[in-house]
């Protein structure tokens, strides 16, 4: 059983005004990757207007010890960034977070989902596997940027 199961009513919807600390936390741990987007708080705040619910936060306090961006297109649901922060990971949380985004999306229609993973991110990995996620060696993720952009 979950150790979060105590601790549940600090789960809650990201809000503009986490950004700072939700950055603090991608930030802080290895496999998550920032562009500069991810950085400015106008398109975080867009980001979660359009997605509402989506993205969720675990707070002890003040403290976000677990946060997940997520939002969907109308047709398959996204996640962007997942962290926990470190001291409180193989505690449930990185699934609780990943169990409600799946909740949420399922009350939208949106019952297939995708999730960003660097390929050297064994541990992460291991996550999503864990959680029944399915690496596709069928497909490779291809990109468009305007040129310059990071
Ligand atoms: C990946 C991450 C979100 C997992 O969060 P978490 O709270 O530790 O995950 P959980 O406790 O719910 O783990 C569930 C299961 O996944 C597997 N798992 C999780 N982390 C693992 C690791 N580092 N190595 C191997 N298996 C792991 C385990 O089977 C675990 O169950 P167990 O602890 O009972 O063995 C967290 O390690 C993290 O923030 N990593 C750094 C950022 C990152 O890589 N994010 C993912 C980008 S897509």
């Amino acid at each position: 059983m979950s150790t979060w199961s105590s601790t549940y009513q600090g789960l809650r919807p990201l809000r503009p005004e986490d950004f700072g600390r939700a950055i603090a936390l991608w930030d802080s741990v290895p496999g998550v990757v920032l562009r500069a987007e991810d950085r400015d708080l106008v398109a975080f705040s867009r980001f979660l207007q359009h997605n509402p619910r989506l993205s969720w936060g675990m707070w002890d306090g003040p403290e976000l010890l677990g946060a997940v961006l997520a939002g969907h297109d109308g047709r398959r649901g996204y996640i962007y960034h997942l962290a926990v922060t470190s001291p409180r990971t193989r505690l449930g949380l990185g699934s609780l977070l990943v169990t409600r985004v799946k909740q949420e999306m399922r009350l939208r229609g949106i019952y297939r989902f995708h999730a960003h993973v660097l390929k050297d991110n064994a541990q992460a990995r291991a996550f999503w596997t864990k959680v029944g996620w399915i690496a596709r060696d069928d497909l490779d993720l291809l990109s468009w940027a305007p040129p310059g952009s990071n």
